[in-house]
């Protein structure tokens, strides 16, 4: 009798005929694959959670510059003790959302109904933006400059969470930004 964990009685194991129920539980897992593939581009298309971006190599040190002259530009007031610009770019502009250990640095104020094209990088780990509550979700790589459009339709404060573990303080790495009318 084979067992689990002696090997095989009979070595070419592989030339017996399948069992039946063996067969049924290939095709369910092929077919559940298929599945699990398709969704991808389904969700894609027709979720609101991943959203359509372009990815670009820059180095952290040229991101933070964009970032930076943005927020030299168009902060109109700062939040916790002055270390948070609150950044209000024009409507349709490009605007830079900077990740790391372990913040979401400036706080964005964009206007309701108007698209911004927004670029995110890391400038150490990966992270992962989530804008709750509307659990919009992308990962944030050190070296890639993610961009994506996005047309915010309700205003209000949305929070920001990292949703890639990056270690002691992960759990602290909360940003906000707000939609005005
Ligand atoms: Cu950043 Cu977790």
């Amino acid at each position: 009798m084979g067992s689990a964990i002696t090997p095989p009685e009979e070595r070419v194991w592989w030339k017996h005929p399948l069992d039946r129920v063996e067969g049924t539980w290939i095709v369910l897992a092929l077919l559940w694959s298929l599945i699990m593939f398709f969704m991808m581009p389904f969700w894609h298309v027709y979720g609101k959670q991943n959203l359509s971006n372009e990815a670009y190599r820059i180095s952290p040190q040229k991101f933070q510059a964009k970032a930076q002259a943005m927020v030299d530009q168009y902060t109109v007031r700062t939040e916790v003790d002055g270390q948070y610009p609150v950044v209000r770019p024009p409507a349709g502009s490009d605007v830079y959302l900077i990740a790391r250990l372990w913040q979401w640095w400036p706080i964005l104020e964009l206007e309701k109904d108007q698209t911004y094209r927004l670029h995110l990088s890391s400038m150490d780990w990966q992270h992962g933006f989530s804008l709750q509550p509307s659990n919009i979700n992308i990962q944030v790589h050190p070296g890639y400059e993610i961009v994506t459009s996005v047309t915010p339709n309700r205003s209000g404060e949305y929070g920001i969470v990292c949703n890639e573990f990056c270690g002691i303080g992960h759990h602290t790495m909360v940003g906000k930004l707000y939609v005005t009318e």
